[in-house]
């Protein structure tokens, strides 16, 4: 199992995600030029909102969106345009079709490195030449909290090991875009610092993330209540406005030659 939320509720909060400032798609996007014609790709596209905002800030594109969860898919096309969606496992299999474009935001941290590696390389085998990768990941998600609390130090911890990705992830894309051939690689960092109202959103999606994946934390801590206590702790740490909470967010690109 590669990713663990899914669902309604999951699209909901990717939507709501994205008016957070700091998972602000037109500064993620900026400098990126995309001529009509030009046929895209969003490789994990979640609710589809890459795609909405394609459709909204570009003319003539051809937009394409792939994912995993069958729920997030119908959620995409019930509220998209133009943009056309497909079930596909982008790590398991080469894409079908031919892009000039192709974006995958917000999911390395969801994997480990050798599984990226394998979707940059089937990113890679269905590029045109000249086309482009960008690559968008937060590092440090869940890890980048100021706590001094031992118990909770300790408790991210198990859950990160635990984790079937690598919420580290992000700072070694550059490498691995450039060992799946990709060439010309160049990246920006923008920290991603929450503060005043941005923290009670990211609070907010904080309590959605763990809601929606319940399962996976009573896996770890034994029971449903032992597992609302970390959440609990989290939160209540999370709320605190003398603990920082902040990830660097990686915003890398790739030319296939
Ligand atoms: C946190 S969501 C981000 C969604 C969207 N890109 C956004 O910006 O809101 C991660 C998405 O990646 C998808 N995903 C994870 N692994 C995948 C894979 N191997 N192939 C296709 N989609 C995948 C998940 O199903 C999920 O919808």
């Amino acid at each position: 199992m590669t990713y663990i939320l899914s669902g309604k509720s999951e699209s909901a909060r990717l939507d709501a995600q994205a008016e957070i400032p700091q998972f602000s798609l037109r500064r993620e996007l900026e400098g990126i030029d995309l001529r009509p014609g030009t046929r895209v790709l969003d490789a994990g596209c979640g609710s589809g909102i890459l795609c909405r905002y394609l459709e909204e800030h570009y003319r003539g594109l051809a937009i394409y969106g792939c994912d995993l969860s069958r729920p997030s898919l119908a959620h995409a096309r019930s509220v998209s345009g133009v943009s056309t969606f497909f079930h596909h496992d982008f790590i398991g299999t080469p894409l079908p079709g031919a892009y000039d474009f192709i974006f995958n935001r917000l999911v390395a941290h969801h994997l480990t490195a050798d599984l990226l590696l394998k979707g940059f390389k089937n990113f890679f085998g269905s590029l045109s030449s000249g086309g482009e990768v960008v690559v968008i990941d937060p590092d440090g998600l869940l890890l980048n909290i100021g706590t001094l609390d031992p118990h909770l130090r300790e408790q991210i911890g198990q859950v990160s090991r635990a984790f079937s990705g690598d919420l580290q992830v992000a700072r070694a894309i550059p490498q691995l875009l450039t060992q799946a051939g990709f060439q010309n690689v160049s990246w920006r960092i923008d920290v991603m610092d929450f503060q005043g109202e941005a923290r009670q959103l990211e609070v907010a999606q904080w309590k959605e993330r763990f809601e929606n994946s319940i399962e996976f934390y009573v896996g770890i801590f034994g029971t449903e209540l032992e597992a609302r206590r970390f959440f609990r702790r989290y939160l209540d740490e999370a709320s605190r406005a003398d603990v920082s909470m902040f990830y660097n967010k990686f915003i890398v690109r790739g030319t296939r030659p």
